[in-house]
């Protein structure tokens, strides 16, 4: 299982110490002269600072209605304007193509495959103008943190255990009510590969979201790529 309903329960708090992303995500919405999509927009924790940053409307795509529910409460609480959307990354179809695609707080990593990552990367391609930018930022498997904290019950948010299961570079964490999450890490080369076979072309890789240089000690992957104005 990828994505557990139960896990909407609460995301609130659990996403409540990600806030370092929301200026990056905005910075590149600043800059977009056209629509602008959320790929896995969740409660719209990034997607309503843009759309108010930007005075238009986010195009918002989520599975799942619990979090498109929160999504929908928290942008009436703000006065703004979202086009959210119950649809599924990997069959990602815009009727207007865009000017940036973007996807936050590693949510591409809850394809559980390379076919579903190849087949969203290519819709996401198919999706954007030419010259139009897909970011997205996802962990660096780290083998300290592995070692450190698979099996350990950890306090902090909600509690929950996290689970490392590296023959199918997969983390399962499970939260104390039972909610679950999976998500399968990617390679730096992974990436660079859905890229290739997509036909985008990288822009830049850093390592953080104040625009670090990515390095070998770099332990998030954040992605900035274009679809060619030329192809
Ligand atoms: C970690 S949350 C990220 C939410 C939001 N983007 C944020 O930054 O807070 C992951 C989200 O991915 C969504 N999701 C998982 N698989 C999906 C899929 N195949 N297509 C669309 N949404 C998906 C889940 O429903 C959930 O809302």
């Amino acid at each position: 299982m990828t994505w557990d309903e139960a896990f909407a329960v609460g995301y609130e708090e659990w996403s409540a110490h990600m806030i370092e992303d929301v200026a990056f995500y905005v910075g590149l919405a600043r800059e977009a002269a056209g629509p602008v999509v959320e790929l896995a927009v969740g409660n719209g924790r990034v997607a309503i600072p843009v759309a108010l940053a930007t005075g238009q409307p986010v195009i918002g795509l989520d599975s799942s209605p619990a979090m498109l529910e929160q999504a929908r409460a928290r942008a009436d609480t703000e006065g703004v304007e979202l086009d959210l959307r119950e649809a599924d990354m990997r069959d990602l179809r815009l009727d207007e193509p865009a000017e940036l695609i973007y996807c936050p707080f590693r949510a591409l990593l809850h394809l559980a495959t390379w076919a579903e990552r190849r087949r969203t990367f290519e819709r996401v391609a198919a999706s954007l103008r030419p010259g139009g930018r897909f970011a997205w930022n996802a962990f660096a498997f780290d083998h300290h943190i592995a070692a450190r904290t698979d099996g350990v019950r950890q306090d902090e948010r909600q509690p929950h255990t996290i689970r490392y299961s590296v023959g199918d570079n997969r983390i399962d964490i499970i939260r104390d009510d039972g909610a679950r999450s999976s998500l399968w890490w990617a390679t730096k080369n992974e990436w660079l590969g859905l890229l290739d076979v997509a036909g985008l072309e990288l822009e830049a890789l850093y390592g953080g979201f104040a625009g670090e240089p990515f390095t070998e000690n770099s332990t998030e992957y954040v992605f900035v790529a274009r679809r060619p104005l030329i192809q």
